[in-house]
């Protein structure tokens, strides 16, 4: 690991971003052309929840925003909704793009600074009709999509990530048909998303980078800590080994290396202009869980997971455990993806936990982990917290709870949650104990990346 001089008394540099993160569909409400409203309209949510208004910020993110302020929070991660913007192939929507600049002004404006992804899951139906990113079309259409969207905000902001969890999108939608499309055990097609992703994301860094020189771009990459369920058993010990690969190195590998590794090419195909194209590594990262071999369990793909009983854990999903909440694992991800030589954001990190049992102290520990990583010299420049008010979490619908504050989705009544005053008040610790004191205003195009502060 690329680790600097060991310094006990390092403290969080001044420009740190602290924040928290959403997605468009998860809390925009009213997002009825993209591939995630047909798959409710299916009746494959399992919660059967339907998102409805989810936290309504198309009309109102201002008042999320103004809790996020009331946080101390410096930073706040959205993502734009590429169904809005181009509702038919083609066919670009200038209100949806200036209702965006509204809100990256509404934040720039309360001393918080922007950082957008352009994709978090959400396809357009227009273009899931097409194939998604099984089709080739879809990289430049990506890219093209890319310059709309960092020409109409480029203005306001400079931080991007291109994609969401490539590997989450393509585990769930590809192999388990958890996510749309919904394809179960689809090996090649899934190899070939993983290329076409890989290559729409090299081409949206370069457009990003030809309008704007020093915009900071980079995705955000989920990692999991997976562990042999039995760790005596050498079967389980491959397959967990397997999976960490599989899943973790998908994306990030093709970047670090520029080809595909096995299975997502052939034995290490090479993906033209891939490698190097970030400028960052944006690591989402919740929990442990363990991996074992299930040879009766085709649907699964012969293989389970699980979460001991016994292990701090929030909320489970409708059919499987979330996941083993597991600090620690916050440096094993960093750790993992130090070969890559980049600063480090922390772009998602949270529990479901709706009587928010753990959260406090996922939290604490988080910031701890932080806190010695940056003592051995990392270059942690961010922590987004998962996430502001409870959202649309997808399958499980409004079944778990992620938010400082509580959401009732009929009322839009929020409440915060004890852990909403522990986030704030490390904010204000770090914040004052950080080297050059004060955060200094939003950063507009065309300033240092280095002085990342809003
Ligand atoms: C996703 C979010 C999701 C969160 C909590 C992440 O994998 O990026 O959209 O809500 O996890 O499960």
């Amino acid at each position: 690991m690329d680790i600097g001089p060991r310094d006990q008394n390092a403290v969080f540099p001044a420009g740190f971003a602290w924040g928290v993160a959403t997605s468009s569909h998860q809390v925009e409400g009213g997002n009825s052309k993209n591939q995630w409203a047909t798959w409710e309209k299916r009746g494959r949510i399992k919660s059967k929840d339907s998102v409805g208004l989810a936290c309504d910020w198309w009309r109102n993110a201002e008042q999320d925003f103004d809790l996020a302020q009331s946080l101390g929070v410096n930073a706040l991660r959205l993502s734009v909704e590429w169904s809005r913007i181009e509702p038919e192939e083609g066919r670009w929507s200038e209100e949806a793009l200036s209702r965006y600049r509204q809100m990256l002004r509404a934040l720039r404006d309360r001393g918080m600074r922007p950082f957008v992804t352009l994709h978090h899951f959400t396809n357009p139906q227009w273009l899931e009709e097409k194939g998604a990113f099984a089709n080739a079309e879809s990289i430049w259409l990506f890219r093209r999509f890319t310059q709309r969207v960092v020409g109409a905000l480029g203005d306001l902001c400079s931080d991007w990530a291109t994609f969401n969890e490539p590997n989450v999108y393509v585990s769930l939608g590809y192999f388990l048909g958890e996510f749309p499309p919904g394809n179960k055990g689809r090996l090649l097609r899934a190899a070939q998303v993983t290329r076409n992703l890989c290559l729409a994301h090299a081409a949206a860094y370069r457009t990003i980078h030809s309008l704007q020189a020093d915009a900071n771009v980079g995705w955000a990459q989920h990692y999991v800590v997976f562990k042999p369920r039995r760790p005596e058993s050498a079967l389980d010990r491959w397959i967990c080994g397997f999976i960490h690969r599989r899943f973790n190195d998908n994306f990030a590998e093709s970047i670090r290396c520029g080809r595909a590794p096995f299975p997502y090419g052939n034995f290490g195909q090479t993906l033209d202009g891939v490698k190097g194209t970030c400028d960052f590594v944006g690591i989402n990262y919740y929990s442990r869980l363990r991996v074992g071999l299930a040879p009766r369990s085709p649907g699964t793909l012969f293989f389970q997971i699980s979460v001991p009983p016994h292990k701090p854990q929030g909320d489970s999903c409708i059919e499987v455990p979330y996941g083993e909440a597991y600090p620690e694992g916050l440096r094993k991800a960093v750790e993992h993806f130090a070969a890559l030589q980049k600063p480090v954001y922390i772009l998602e990190n949270g529990v479901p936990d709706r009587q928010d049992r753990i959260r406090p102290w996922v939290i604490e520990s988080n910031v701890h982990q932080m806190r010695t990583l940056l003592a051995e010299g990392v270059d942690l420049r961010g922590y987004f917290h998962w996430t502001l008010t409870d959202n649309f979490e997808w399958n499980e619908g409004w079944h778990l709870r992620f938010g400082l504050f509580e959401l009732d989705p009929e009322t839009q009544l929020r409440t915060p949650r004890p852990s909403s005053k522990i986030y704030a008040r490390l904010i204000r610790e770090c914040m004052a104990s950080s080297v050059a004191g004060e955060p200094g205003p939003p950063r507009a195009a065309g300033m240092s990346r280095d002085g990342a502060s809003a």
